[in-house]
């Protein structure tokens, strides 16, 4: 099966996206014929300074291949490498209605937070979208529910393409990725964890383990002292023990069980210390790779020439098949 998926360079990882979202791209690799993009192109349609985006691209190249993505198993590409991607974006621009793009959720709420900024790229996103995706004739795209709508949008855009041209796209199929389990605030654990709330709301994914000690121990806290499972009345412990359960690898009963007699401190000590050595592999790779910006350039120059190979083909499909008069 083919499997391909995409990233934006911008926002941080921390431990909620890297549970409900880039865990999963790291195990469908073990597989499944895999191809991973990082999304320059689509960053642009939110104000970026330019320094700002280059350095996230190259960042999260390196975070994605800290986390555990392998490069024997997948191909790890940069968007903008590819030039098809916007090639066939302006073809299927020609073929989707207005109306579809102006209904699509994330573009209404894009639009509403800034008014000032509401730019034909923000409209067309999910136009880019869906070549990114059909250019590689995948089977299943990898991705959580904020999402589906523009893949059903790809899928709308496929069945269009290949009814007036012939057939030319597989329809590719969600692979919804379930949250694990929603990873809430530590500050405030009735809100989900999001790196917008500032620094002591979130644990990023490469957080130096001092500062993992200080977070958890200063972590919102229920009244009562129990280690117990109840997200309505506890949803401070209970956050905690969904985090410990998922690094462990142990059912939240079996949490509950160990740390029964236990208290709070102990608690939040233990899940620190967890966290710090799930997490210390990560930091240190992360760290390691930034030093050798050539392996990583290669890497890159590797997956777009696998990426290219592919779509090069469909697009020479598509060119001849709208009536492109084709160069010699
Ligand atoms: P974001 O980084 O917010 O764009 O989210 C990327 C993906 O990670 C989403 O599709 C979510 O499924 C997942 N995700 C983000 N935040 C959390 C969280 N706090 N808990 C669980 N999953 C999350
Ligand atoms: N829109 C996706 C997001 O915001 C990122 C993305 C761009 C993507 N192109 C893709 C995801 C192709 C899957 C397939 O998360």
């Amino acid at each position: 099966m083919r499997i391909f998926s995409g990233i934006q360079p911008t926002g941080q990882m921390h431990i909620g996206n890297y549970l409900g979202a880039t865990r999963n791209w790291v195990n469908l690799q073990n597989e499944h014929s895999c191809l991973y993009t990082v999304v320059d192109l689509h960053a642009l349609t939110t104000l970026q300074n330019p320094k700002e985006l280059h350095d996230a691209s190259f960042e999260k190249v390196v975070e994605l291949l800290a986390i555990g993505l392998d490069t024997e198993r997948c191909a790890l590409f940069i968007q903008s490498h590819v030039k098809e991607h916007t090639e066939l974006a302006w073809i299927f621009n020609t073929l989707t209605p207005v109306a579809e793009l102006e209904r699509m959720t994330q573009f209404k709420d894009k639009s509403k937070k800034n008014k000032k900024n509401i730019n034909a790229g923000l409209l067309t996103y999910p136009v880019l979208m869906a070549a990114d995706i059909l250019l590689y004739q995948p089977d299943k795209i990898p991705v959580g529910k904020d999402q589906v709508q523009h893949l059903e949008l790809t899928r709308m855009i496929a069945r269009k393409f290949n009814q007036q041209f012939g057939h030319t796209f597989k329809e590719p199929e969600v692979l919804l990725i379930e949250e694990a389990a929603k990873i809430m605030s530590l500050e405030d654990p009735k809100k989900k964890m999001s790196k917008s709330d500032g620094p002591a709301a979130y644990i990023s994914l490469f957080e130096e383990p001092e500062a993992i000690r200080k977070k958890v121990s200063r972590a919102t806290t229920d009244t009562g002292k129990e280690i117990r499972f109840n997200p309505a009345k506890k949803p401070g412990i209970s956050n905690l023990i969904t985090i410990y359960s998922l690094f462990a690898e142990e059912s939240v009963h079996d949490v509950e069980k160990k740390f029964a007699d236990k208290g709070y401190a102990a608690f939040k000590k233990a899940t620190a210390e967890l966290l710090i050595e799930k997490l210390e592999p990560f930091r240190q790779k992360k760290q390691e790779l930034f030093k050798r910006e050539l392996y990583i350039q290669e890497i890159l120059k590797q997956g777009a020439k696998r990426a290219r190979s592919i779509a090069e083909t469909t697009m020479q499909d598509v060119r001849s098949k709208i009536g492109l008069l084709l160069p010699n």
